[in-house]
């Protein structure tokens, strides 16, 4: 059977990006496939949270996946930090993965870009932390968002050449997964650029109606179109996307009518947006708020999860182990 795998850093709450892009598509999975669903605490410590914040930030977010739809029966779900077996394949790619080809990548530059204060080597190798959660558990698929494309490339990279070096088949090329369609890219309600935790944009799955509605009426727009069939800007744009995600197609149909014959009026087209995102993410605050205080709950996932992703990730280690050369005496 195949493997799916994905994760999402234990940074701050989940926020529409996080479900649509790859959350909501790993739930539609869990049916057909054997799959993992991790929290990445290790990739957050790049920032440096504070201690005493840090393990409240990973229950919530557990809370928070299973009340997306997550079923713990079905999923092993489990904590990064709590498999050591992944840092120590991290350890073991880090000596086949190169300073130039780590530098490049988009996502490194990104992030340095504002924070020259903090340009540690777990930013620089955060790509090879992300091929080690991957094929430790030999994932085929990974239902990820837009933005991790090319760090899938990379895993697929690693994987290859340690195979090689080592004459070995032990790692599968793992492949980004979405239906068959394009990676999503969810875009904020600033006008550009995609939704991010930390970028002031974003829905969050917590968020409650008055919220929503407040965040999507405030969304950056334009004073409307005056010719017909004209081109949306890119702030539009991004409203017609989130509007995709959400809503049905006729009603993506009725304001993409209006706009191109000049009769839209944004205030509807946000009120419709808001009302079909109150819509999705109500139920699953309602369920956040109950899962959060079940601890019992929560304990018994992480403990099954664990032992679960423990075994598979020992199995992996145990061939990469001999691959490289380690023996007993
Ligand atoms: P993170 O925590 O930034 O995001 C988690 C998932 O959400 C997707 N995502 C989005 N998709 C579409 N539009 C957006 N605006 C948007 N924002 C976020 C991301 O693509 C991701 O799928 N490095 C990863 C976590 C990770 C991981 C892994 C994922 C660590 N190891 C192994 C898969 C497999 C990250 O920082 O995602």
């Amino acid at each position: 059977m195949e493997i799916v795998l994905s994760g999402i850093r234990s940074t701050g709450h989940l926020h529409l990006g996080n479900y649509y892009g790859a959350l909501r598509n790993f739930v539609k999975m869990q049916d057909q496939y054997k799959c993992f669903f991790f929290i990445a605490d290790l990739h957050a410590l790049t920032t440096h949270p504070k201690s005493q914040d840090f393990h409240a930030g990973v229950k919530a977010i557990l809370a928070e996946y299973l009340a997306a739809g997550l079923d713990p029966e079905k999923v092993t779900l489990f904590v990064q930090s709590n498999v050591p077996e992944i840092s120590e394949l991290y350890v073991l790619l880090n000596m086949i993965a190169y300073k130039g080809e780590l530098e490049r990548t988009t996502s490194f530059k990104d992030k340095i870009r504002g924070h020259e204060e903090n340009v540690n080597a777990g930013l620089l190798t955060y790509p090879v932390l992300m091929a080690a959660d991957i094929l430790i558990h030999r994932a085929h698929k990974v239902p990820v968002g837009k933005d991790q494309e090319q760090h899938l490339e990379m895993a697929r990279l690693f994987a290859r050449r340690f195979n090689n070096l080592y004459e070995t088949q032990v790692f599968i090329e793992p492949q980004a997964f979405n239906f068959g369609s394009d990676l999503l890219k969810i875009p904020g309600l600033d006008g550009s650029g995609k939704m991010g935790k930390s970028e002031g944009n974003g829905i969050f799955l917590i968020d409650d109606e008055d919220t929503i509605r407040k965040k999507v009426m405030r969304a950056v727009s334009d004073s409307g179109p005056t010719v017909p069939n004209s081109i949306m800007p890119e702030s539009i744009q991004n409203i017609f996307t989130l509007l995709k995600v959400v809503s049905t197609p006729d009603t993506v149909t009725y304001f993409t009518d209006k706009y191109n014959d000049c009769t839209i009026r944004y205030g509807d087209l946000k009120k419709q947006l808001a009302d079909d995102i109150c819509k999705q993410i109500n139920p699953i605050r309602e369920r956040i708020q109950t899962i959060t205080h079940d601890g019992a709950y929560l304990r018994y996932v992480i403990e099954k999860g664990t032992a679960e992703a423990r075994a598979s990730a020992q199995a992996t280690l145990k061939e990469v182990r001999k691959a490289v050369g380690f023996k007993s005496f």
